[in-house]
């Protein structure tokens, strides 16, 4: 049955239509027209109160994007572009273990400084990406670290990067992707190098150290694969609650979850009843939940831009109404800020079958604001008409004095 809020492409033009009349220049740095290239969404102001982060205000949350640090410096229009949108980002690569660590003895922190200096004089929100993952981890640690190191290296990670920081992080990623049911573990922890390493401590080791590290970040669990309503799904979400349950059990400091919220355009069993259920469990555990790494992948659409970018759009509307009527969202972030520098399109197994690149994001190629756009404030503003929230939740408390 088709969902009362998804549009056709006659209806969205007409909702484009009646948005602001004048597409705002992105502080001077308006986008390169092109001719004709993608799919055009004329008439839709993106500027001051019209913006994501303003919208998501007025509803109580936090929006943002990852970023890339690199962009960020030499990329004037993507960089009001963040300005201009976010109230809260993430570095999509520069604060993980392979960006900070060129040698075992060795830190190298300039990218991530220049983050937290940029996200500071702003007053934008930073979220720390992340302190323990399997993945994105030095050429180095297969050949130096063992189980009589690994201990007190992951100590020192977290005690180095999260102390430099300390109190000028939103929420940190403590653990990242720590659950596999495919492992075969009666616990389902992923059989990582940590587990491996150090045990199944690592995970309570590192919320810990965490906190003693940075008092005031909130500590976040990050996890990808538990949103649709399929069996594998609901067996990972399962996992994952034990695994928190566990951990708050054992009274572990531990915050908010993550979810990663990797979508697909056209998903046969969709997205419902058994996340919404997860995001209730999470709250009833006192635990706020942010939408980390929101995009769309669009690989099954037709190839008609249009198309697409309206499919895309109503798979970020539906998702978002499932989730932001929950109080404990508090925050939704899209995994890139334009289509061009969507980790998606790289790796053959996600490419189109036409070839093309993928637009799973909200603003396209040329910086300029998609359908999805459109969607996804139209989302905060349901939230706000629905009236969710009525206090300041944990994560909107102002930030600590710099
Ligand atoms: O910086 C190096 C560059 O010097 C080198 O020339 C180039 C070629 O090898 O690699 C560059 O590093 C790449 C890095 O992205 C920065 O572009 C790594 O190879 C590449 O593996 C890395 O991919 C990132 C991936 O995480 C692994 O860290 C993606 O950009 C990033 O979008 C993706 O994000 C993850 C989240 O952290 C966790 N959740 C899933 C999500 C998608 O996989």
């Amino acid at each position: 049955m088709r969902d009362s809020r998804a549009w056709t492409r006659r209806e969205f033009l007409g909702h484009a239509a009646i948005a602001s009349a004048s597409l705002a220049l992105l502080n001077g740095c308006g986008p390169k027209r092109s001719s004709g290239r993608g799919y055009r969404l004329p008439g839709v102001d993106v500027s001051g109160s019209h913006s994501l982060k303003a919208h998501a205000m007025d509803a109580r949350m936090l929006f943002g994007f990852a970023v890339n640090t690199q962009k960020l410096r030499d990329d004037a229009a993507y960089r009001s572009l963040v300005e201009q949108q976010c109230s809260i980002i993430v570095a999509e690569n520069a604060m993980k273990w392979h960006a900070l660590r060129p040698a075992m003895d060795q830190f190298s922190f300039a990218d991530a400084d220049a983050l937290v200096e940029f996200a500071s004089h702003r007053h934008i929100r930073l979220r720390g990406h992340n302190l323990c993952w399997h993945e994105a981890l030095p050429e180095w640690f297969a050949k130096q670290v063992t189980p009589v190191n690994a201990r007190q290296l992951l100590r020192d990670h977290i005690r180095t990067v999260a102390g430099r920081y300390s109190g000028r992080i939103h929420s940190w990623d403590v653990v990242n992707e720590a659950i596999e049911v495919k492992d075969g573990r009666p616990d389902s922890l992923r059989n990582t190098p940590w587990l491996q390493m150090i045990g199944t401590d690592y995970i309570e080791m590192a919320f810990r150290v965490a906190r003693d590290s940075d008092p005031s970040a909130l500590l976040t669990y990050n996890e990808y694969g538990i949103e649709q309503e399929t069996q594998e799904a609901a067996m990972k979400r399962a996992a994952v609650l034990l695994m928190l349950r566990r951990l708050k059990q054992r009274n572990v400091p531990l915050d908010a979850v993550g979810i990663q919220s990797h979508l697909q355009a056209q998903s046969v069993n969709g997205y419902g009843a058994g996340l919404q259920r997860f995001v209730q469990d999470c709250r009833e555990m006192g635990l706020e939940v942010f939408i980390t790494e929101l995009d769309v992948n669009d690989r099954t659409l037709p190839s008609d831009v249009e198309t697409r970018d309206i499919g895309v759009a109503n798979r970020y509307r539906s998702y978002l109404d499932l989730l932001l009527p929950e109080r404990n969202v508090t925050a939704v972030l899209t995994w890139g800020v334009f289509d061009a520098g969507t980790w998606l399109n790289n790796g053959k197994d996600r490419a189109r079958e036409d070839g093309s690149p993928q637009r799973p994001l909200l603003f396209d190629d040329h910086l300029r604001a998609k359908p999805a756009f459109v969607a996804v404030r139209d989302a905060f503003d349901a939230r706000r008409q629905a009236g969710v929230l009525r206090g300041t939740p944990l994560s909107q408390k102002p930030l600590p004095k710099l």
